[in-house]
């Protein structure tokens, strides 16, 4: 969905002396993109309010908005869990609140990175329940891993379903590095 050219995608990255390796390539997340504006513009009659988690969700959010077909209100939050770079604390703190928008009646579709343990989306979920009132809500993630999921509340609207590996690019970081990759890239293994 990228306007911009992109740069040439190496095989193999180095990030903090770590190497990761080509998982997806700009192509396959555009066709995936495309598939889940598709999706998610045909599931709902009244459109609902996007809510974009924030850093990770930062790229995808500005490529799916530009995908669907209903005018979008767009707001930002940013929840932190991980403390060690690679693994969550499983502590979720809202360094970002949504105090000021009006989420009061209105359908929420949380745009995600990657769901994982599924706990940063089940405290999210429970936090626009309870303190936002929110309609219903739904979640689009790029990347679900389902093999740790233990969560409530399963993503609604998938571009993939991988593997429980770490990945940084396209949004996503390795101890805030990587996430101007247009490609998503795995750790090697
Ligand atoms: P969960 O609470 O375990 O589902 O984790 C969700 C959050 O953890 C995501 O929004 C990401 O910010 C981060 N995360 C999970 N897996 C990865 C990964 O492989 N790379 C980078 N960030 C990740």
């Amino acid at each position: 969905m990228s306007i911009f050219q992109h740069p040439a995608t190496p095989d193999i990255i180095t990030l903090r002396e770590r190497q990761f390796r080509l998982f997806l390539t700009p192509a396959q997340i555009n066709e995936a993109i495309l598939r889940l504006g598709r999706e998610i513009s045909d599931a709902y009659e009244e459109p609902p309010v996007l809510v974009v988690v924030l850093n990770g969700a930062f790229i995808f959010a500005a490529d799916l908005v530009r995908t669907l077909h209903f005018p979008v209100q767009l707001h930002f939050t940013q929840l932190s869990s991980y403390h060690d770079e690679m693994t969550s604390s499983g502590t979720i703190r809202q360094t970002l609140p949504l105090s000021q928008t009006r989420l009061q009646g209105r359908h929420v579709l949380v745009v995600e990175d990657i769901v994982d343990s599924g706990l940063t989306l089940d405290w999210l979920h429970e936090h626009l329940k309870t303190a936002h009132r929110a309609r219903s809500i739904r979640t689009a993630c790029l990347l679900f891993k389902p093999t740790h999921f233990k969560g409530l509340f399963a993503p609604d609207f998938i571009g993939f379903e991988v593997p429980p590996r770490f990945v940084v690019g396209y949004g996503m970081d390795y101890a805030n590095e990587g996430r101007e990759l247009p490609g998503v890239y795995a750790l090697a293994e």
